[in-house]
């Protein structure tokens, strides 16, 4: 006799088992109550007598019992414990619970978003997040290993640390050693994992939240997402495209086998041609856009290195440029087009990969500059003016001590699941997400700093409504 999950149950027939869980639902027949009890492995039906009739949906307890077959005819053939049942001895409550505000027995979609983030604890007891949510982890571990046995290694880079625009507004952090300064939050390790480039690792990846402050949709989380970051030098696109494609053709095999990819190898599409046909650089490609389990996995290439500058790219320059960076700053022209960067920089191609999936944009990444002269160049395309140059200093000093010529990606894992799922926002695989409005699910970040504490930062609120 031991401690088991519900779904170790199965084969303990004719045994005492020790089982513990939520009351799933309640079904009293008067002499005897069978109630469903349900842990993170499964649900079983408990028979019990009198004594049961004090249990509320949601309580946790304690059920010391027999495992019985059931009677032929009352077997449930949709569940795996549905063959058997526990003949309870001993019960527990371990807690009581109160109703809850809100059901957990449905997939959730027609519940109000923003009651199901304030009481995300009890959303996740829904069937479908928690899978979601195991989904995830599979997916982290997956990757990992992956790039273990490709010789990748993971690397932490910084949280507080300096701006790395990647084209949205920074977080920033208040120093309390050095008054009046801020640290930025990283909308992604870029630059860190180009340094690391610098600094001989040849391989590096990292499971990185990345901040932004950006206005949320349904494909973009508020705040903060993960990336698989990763970057390696000594490589040309072709490597990075192939090592990313073989990651996830057989990551999908592994996690998600009932899903199938509506073409391998990939297919790989100018950014030109895709305008052209589809109007829209993530074209969704699949053949049935009915059938939920297709994924159409594709490659944009071929991107021009800039975009006309508008008033969005608010980051860029002093807003006088006429340049911005498709993709972000540190991509590299296409080496044919380096003369074009003086005559023609809208016609220069950058060597840039984006990696779609049913009409989305799921990872992009880029071979990156790694000569000063040209990095200089594209900082003066986009407008920079020289306190703004000075910001990259250390990128361009670390340059300055031997550079191996280096690329990679970042695929958004949150956008990724959510399109490998089909699930209508990112927020349907994110354990906390923020709401739409910014607020954090559960604790309703931000909140208001005591006067103590902005002192100590030497901060002042103005005007705050
Ligand atoms: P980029 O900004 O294109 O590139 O981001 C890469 C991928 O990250 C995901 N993503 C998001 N997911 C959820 N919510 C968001 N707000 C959000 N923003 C981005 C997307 C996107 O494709 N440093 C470069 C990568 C590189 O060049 O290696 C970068 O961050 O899936």
């Amino acid at each position: 006799m031991k401690k088991i999950s519900i779904i170790d149950t199965v084969d303990k027939i004719g045994r005492e088992v020790e089982i513990y869980g939520w009351v799933d639902s309640i079904r009293d027949h008067k002499k005897i109550v069978f109630i469903d009890l349900r842990d993170r492995t499964g649900i079983i039906q408990v028979v019990g007598g009198e004594n049961f009739k004090k249990l509320n949906t949601e309580d946790v307890i304690y059920i010391k019992g027999k495992v019985k077959e059931r009677p032929k005819n009352l077997i449930n053939p949709k569940i795996k414990t549905g063959a058997i049942e526990i003949e309870a001895g001993d019960l527990k409550i371990l807690a009581k619970a109160q109703a809850l505000p809100i059901p957990i027995n449905t997939d959730g979609y027609e519940i109000n978003e923003e009651m199901r983030l304030k009481y995300r604890y009890l959303d996740i007891r829904r069937p479908r997040l928690y899978k979601n949510l195991v989904l995830r982890s599979k997916t982290i571990n997956f990757i990992r290993q992956f790039l273990f046995d490709k010789g990748f290694i993971e690397i932490e880079t910084p949280i507080l640390t300096k701006t790395t625009p990647e084209g949205a507004r920074d977080f920033l952090v208040p120093s309390r050693l050095q008054k009046g300064k801020f640290y930025a939050l990283p909308q992604s390790p870029q630059q860190y994992k180009q340094l690391l480039m610098v600094a001989g690792v040849e391989k590096y990846f990292q499971i990185a939240r990345c901040f932004r402050d950006e206005d949320p949709r349904a494909d973009r989380a508020y705040g903060e997402f993960t990336q698989l970051d990763l970057e390696m030098s000594f490589v040309e696109q072709e490597e990075i495209l192939k090592l990313t494609e073989e990651l996830f053709t057989k990551l999908v095999a592994a996690i998600f086998p009932e899903k199938q990819i509506t073409q391998t190898p990939w297919p790989r599409l100018s950014h030109s041609s895709v305008i052209k046909k589809y109007g829209t650089d993530k074209p969704d490609l699949r053949k049935n856009k009915k059938d939920k389990n297709e994924l159409a996995f594709a490659w944009v290439i071929d991107y021009p290195l800039f975009t006309k500058q508008t008033e969005e790219d608010y980051f860029y320059g002093s807003g006088q440029a006429k340049f911005a960076p498709s993709h972000h700053m540190f991509t590299a022209p296409h080496p044919k087009d380096i003369p074009l960067l003086d005559q023609d920089p809208l016609k220069v191609r950058g060597l840039q990969h984006d990696m779609i999936l049913n009409g989305y944009e799921v990872g992009g990444g880029s071979i990156r500059i790694h000569e000063a002269k040209i990095q200089q160049k594209v900082f003066d395309l986009i407008g920079f003016n020289e306190d703004q140059k000075k910001q990259f200093n250390h990128l361009l000093e670390a340059f300055t001590y031997g550079v191996p010529p280096h690329g990679g990606i970042a695929p958004g894992i949150d956008r990724l699941l959510m399109a490998i799922l089909g699930e209508p926002s990112v927020r349907e695989v994110i354990a906390f997400p923020a709401s739409s409005g910014g607020k954090t699910a559960v604790m309703e970040a931000p909140s208001t700093a005591t006067e103590e504490q902005l002192k100590e930062l030497s901060l002042k609120i103005i005007n705050h409504k």
